[in-house]
């Protein structure tokens, strides 16, 4: 890797995702036969350090460096120091006088892991920050792409609903637009972004307007903890206009998939018919697909 941490998908080198991804699909052939990798991280600890709820990113992140034979330390906020009054910058000097061999950071701040990173001597990963990245969660979806379709070139992705909160849509519209696939954002224009960090990204309005033509469709959970009052009228509302359904999916085509990062609010952006049916929703196999993802990373990083 070129790099000694991984906070956001703007970082990384085309050679650092080609590689992440190459061995992430090797720790997936090898959890898929229950061939367990030798510990190769035996010994390292690995601090976890969530600052917002989690339960796939947590558990995989765990999970990952438990495979590794590493071991994990997850920090747990409310009965930390900070409710005694320490400052964040306190508790982070306090944790790397510790030594541990890398930190994973979810928290509500924008740029929190870069903040980290400056202040740590170990390998910070970005497990979500504000709206702006959540690396890992780009590189599973595109390996679950890619070990759909064979490869993203070529294809067209569109990504659906709540997209102006979503450090998902943000990391994914980079990784997917690098790999080669065509990225669509459709969100009512209140939850669009001002701006894309790429040049090419089309949007749309209307789930009519935009599926057409996709071959898959990353469905997104209305963010209302980071979302201003009014944004939405309601669920209901939402879910007649942005719903995913059956029918809806079939716009894009009979081939097409669905993915979804996950919280997903059944009932509002997808419909239990999309997100249950094995043919159509890649959902699942993101999950899976999570934990060989965090160990290549945690592999690519415990060891520089
Ligand atoms: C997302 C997150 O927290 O960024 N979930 C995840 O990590 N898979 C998306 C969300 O909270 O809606």
């Amino acid at each position: 890797m070129s790099m000694k941490h991984l906070t956001g998908i703007n970082n990384l080198t085309d050679e650092d995702i080609a590689a992440i991804l190459e061995l992430s699909q090797d720790y997936a052939d090898t959890l898929a036969k229950r061939n367990l990798p030798a510990p190769l991280s035996r010994g390292r600890v690995v601090l976890s350090l969530f600052f917002e709820p989690s339960t796939r990113t947590r558990v995989s992140f765990e999970l990952a460096a438990h495979r590794l034979g590493a071991r994990v330390i997850n920090w747990d906020q409310e009965h930390s120091a900070l409710v005694k009054g320490e400052t964040f910058d306190d508790t982070i000097t306090t944790l790397n006088a510790m030594r541990p061999d890398a930190i994973i950071i979810r928290h509500s701040e924008y740029g929190a892991p870069d903040y980290v990173a400056a202040r740590v001597d170990c390998p910070v990963i970005n497990a979500g920050d504000a709206h702006r990245e959540h690396p890992t969660q780009a590189l599973l979806d595109a390996l679950t792409l890619r070990q759909h379709f064979g490869q993203l070139e070529g294809l067209t992705v569109a990504i659906c609903g709540d997209v102006s909160h979503s450090r998902v849509a943000s990391s994914d519209i980079q990784l997917l637009s690098r790999l080669g696939a065509r990225v669509r954002v459709i969100a009512p224009q209140n939850l669009m972004p001002t701006s894309f960090a790429v040049e090419g990204v089309e949007s749309f309005n209307r789930l009519e307007d935009g599926l057409p033509g996709c071959d898959a469709v990353m469905m997104l959970r209305l963010q209302k903890e980071r979302m201003g009052e009014g944004l939405v009228e309601s669920d209901a509302a939402f879910h007649a206009q942005y719903g995913l359904t059956l029918e809806r999916l079939n716009l894009a085509g009979k081939h097409a998939v669905v993915l979804h990062p996950g919280p997903m609010n059944r009932g509002i952006e997808i419909a239990d018919s999309v997100a249950d049916d094995p043919a159509r929703s890649l959902i699942l196999k993101q999950v899976e697909n999570g934990v060989a993802v965090r160990m290549a990373v945690l592999d690519l990083l415990l060891s520089e």
